[in-house]
């Protein structure tokens, strides 16, 4: 069965490929390489031990999608990762935000949408529920106002996917929001490719143990939390690309409760700054350089998932553990550094 991953060589995108092509879905990727590389596609065929189709398409050029399904008529579901992902770029540039996320997601229900029957898998965010006062995270809690044009495009992105699967019962969606993804695949072939400096905690964490940075600054320790840190709920990212599997299962089966589902992916368990940084260091056996500066402008206290959705009506639960995802992002950090890939 055929099914598109738009993203493909990104960081979630890839380790979805390869769980798709283990279960012997025939994959076509999307991507722009705006924020990847092509050197994926060649390690990814690598993992899987077969051939994986390409198209180099901007998802902006609406031709270029309509062509693309032409092309491609026995496509059966659609995994949309491609966007544009940084939540302080995009308070610099919302346009840029509105223009990748929206259009492109737009273009391609479109276009797939059109088949008589369409299976669509949307990449959402925890960033939907902007500053919660209620914890953990349920699916049915109103959200608040989106903190970011990054997280408004992912509020956008569910409410257009929930208004078309209204009017049109041939489409069958699940948006899957997710915690914070971290780790690699356990052959260190794929994993997080951060350009330039990178904003996210773990690859800033191997990144300073490998001597890229100097020194880790965790944004404060006089939170509200056990530790003064802020806490997050860890999810490694093979856990989150099997999660894609299923939902894309459970919509071709029709095994749906509704047309239109969304699931929260964590792990349900929050992890603080430094809980991660000791996870890290009893894993690779070294001692990492940090140290305590201000809060960064933007980030909420706590927030880690209600999975019990996730669990009982997806039928998905994270396996692995904080550790493995920690060992996992280091084995990967050192492949990567010294070129060995
Ligand atoms: C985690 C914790 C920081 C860097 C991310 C994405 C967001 C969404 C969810 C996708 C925080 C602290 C970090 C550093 C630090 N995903 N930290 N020093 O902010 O929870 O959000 O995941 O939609 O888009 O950005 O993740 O990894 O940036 O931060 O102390 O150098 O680590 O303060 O407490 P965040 P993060």
């Amino acid at each position: 069965m055929k099914v598109l991953v738009t993203g493909g060589l990104g960081f979630i995108g890839s380790h979805t490929v390869v769980e798709l092509c283990n279960e012997g879905f025939e994959v076509v990727i999307i991507d722009n390489l705006s924020n990847s590389s092509k050197e994926v596609l060649t390690r990814l065929k690598k993992i899987v031990d077969r051939d994986i189709l390409f198209e180099n398409i901007d998802l902006k050029e609406k031709d270029k999608v309509v062509d693309f399904f032409n092309r491609h008529k026995d496509i059966k579901g659609v995994i949309h990762f491609a966007a544009s992902k940084a939540v302080g770029e995009s308070v610099q540039k919302p346009l840029l935000y509105y223009e990748n996320n929206l259009t492109t997601l737009i273009y391609i229900l479109q276009e797939f949408s059109k088949k008589e029957k369409a299976a669509f898998i949307f990449s959402s965010s925890c960033t939907v529920y902007g500053q919660v006062d209620m914890l953990p995270i349920t699916e049915n809690v109103p959200l608040k106002p989106a903190e970011s044009p990054y997280a408004n495009t992912k509020q956008i992105g569910e409410e257009i996917i929930r208004d078309l699967c209204k009017v049109q019962e041939n489409l069958k969606a699940i948006s899957l929001r997710y915690f914070n993804p971290i780790g690699a695949h356990e052959s260190s072939t794929i994993g997080e490719l951060p350009i330039g400096m990178p904003q996210n905690l773990v690859p800033f964490i191997t990144q300073t143990a490998i001597g890229l940075r100097e020194q880790l600054l965790v944004f404060g320790d006089n939170y509200p939390t056990r530790d003064g840190t802020c806490i997050r709920d860890y999810i490694h990212v093979v856990d989150l690309a099997k999660a894609h599997l299923v939902a894309l299962k459970r919509v071709l089966e029709d095994t749906q409760e509704s047309n239109y589902e969304i699931f929260n992916l964590g792990t349900g368990t929050g992890r603080t700054v430094l809980e991660v940084i000791s996870s890290f260091e009893k894993v690779s056996g070294k001692k990492l350089n940090y140290k305590i500066t201000d809060r960064r402008t933007g980030d909420v206290t706590v927030t880690y998932a209600d999975i019990e959705h996730a669990n009982y009506v997806l039928g998905w639960k994270a396996e692995k553990s904080l550790d493995d995802a920690m060992r996992s992002a280091w084995k990967w950090e050192q492949k990567i550094t010294s070129n060995k890939l």
